[in-house]
């Protein structure tokens, strides 16, 4: 039986993807605040820093995979917990745990993206811009136009740069070359503690006020179904996907813009990729 990491397993979904991992007999090493093995603040780099060596440790040093589900909602003065916990809390802490995951062989890691990514409107790309190139402290600026609806797009904005980050990184020698399968889930609105704070506060309701076709809520344990199963050998060809799991939210708001096939101004990007990887000797 396998050895994982899951992040947030206090409550909500980190905590139903880690009963269903327990109850197939797998080892769980939870991280969070409280109630957990390694008990850390991920708002914090040395929280952070911290988490990963305890956890490296209590493994000895291999992962068979890791789900990182610790975030903050978008409640009101949430936007600077956002940006450390639900961007740095995921991408610190894989970064720090690859060793290990590559120690494994064909790991799997599953990060909690959100449909926020895609179907809250407007993010500013520079947000996107700086949280990828490690400007943390160019965001409360950014989110200033924004007043009470700073945290909303403190998520959306965190979210989409960690899918952006994940797709990337999932592809690189150092992931899919170590044989490591990097994958993120984006559920839409599910019953969880994080969801039923949402619905008490007012400006993040508008937001979450959104059409889901399909009707009602998800639950946390149709979304540890997903997460068990990209953990499995059924995700051995998976690597960089962001799978929504959202009622069809992201489709009904989203459903012309994606798939898209690379626009004519790509096409040098497209051309240069194709011969860096033939240069790079990957097969
Ligand atoms: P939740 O609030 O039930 O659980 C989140 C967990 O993260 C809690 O146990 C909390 O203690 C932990 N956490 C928060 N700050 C932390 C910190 N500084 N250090 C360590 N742990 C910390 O939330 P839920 O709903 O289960 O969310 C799980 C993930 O799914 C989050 O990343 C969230 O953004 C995402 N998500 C949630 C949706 C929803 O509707 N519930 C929709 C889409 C994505």
């Amino acid at each position: 039986m396998g050895s994982f990491a899951v992040s947030g397993v206090a409550s909500g979904m980190g905590k139903a993807a880690a009963h269903r991992l327990r109850q197939a007999g797998h080892e769980v090493i939870g991280i969070d605040l409280r109630d957990a093995d390694v008990v850390a603040d991920l708002s914090a780099a040395a929280g952070r820093s911290e988490a990963v060596a305890r956890v490296v440790e209590r493994s000895g040093g291999r992962l068979d995979g890791a789900v990182l589900a610790a975030g903050v909602g978008p409640l009101p003065g949430s936007a600077a917990a956002i940006v450390q916990v639900n961007f740095l809390g995921v991408t610190e802490l894989l970064s720090g745990l690859r060793p290990a995951l590559a120690a494994a062989g064909n790991a799997k890691a599953v990060a909690f993206c959100s449909h926020a990514a895609s179907v809250t409107p407007a993010i500013p790309a520079a947000l996107v811009r700086a949280l990828l190139s490690g400007r943390i402290e160019r965001v409360p600026d950014l989110l200033a136009p924004f007043g009470d609806y700073a945290p909303s797009f403190a998520y959306g904005g965190a979210k989409l740069a960690l899918a952006r980050w994940l797709r990337k990184t999932a592809v690189s020698t150092d992931w899919a070359g170590a044989g490591i399968r990097l994958n993120a889930i984006a559920p839409g609105p599910v019953r969880t503690p994080m969801l039923d704070a949402l619905l008490g506060g007012e400006t993040a309701r508008d937001l979450l006020n959104l059409p889901v076709p399909i009707g009602g809520y998800g639950e946390p344990a149709q979304i540890a179904e997903w997460v068990a199963l990209m953990l499995s050998p059924a995700a051995d060809f998976m690597c960089g996907s962001v799978v929504y799991v959202d009622g069809g939210t992201d489709a009904y708001f989203r459903g012309g813009d994606w798939p898209a096939s690379t626009p004519p101004s790509g096409l040098a990007g497209w051309l240069a990729r194709q011969q860096a990887w033939l240069e790079s000797g990957r097969d």
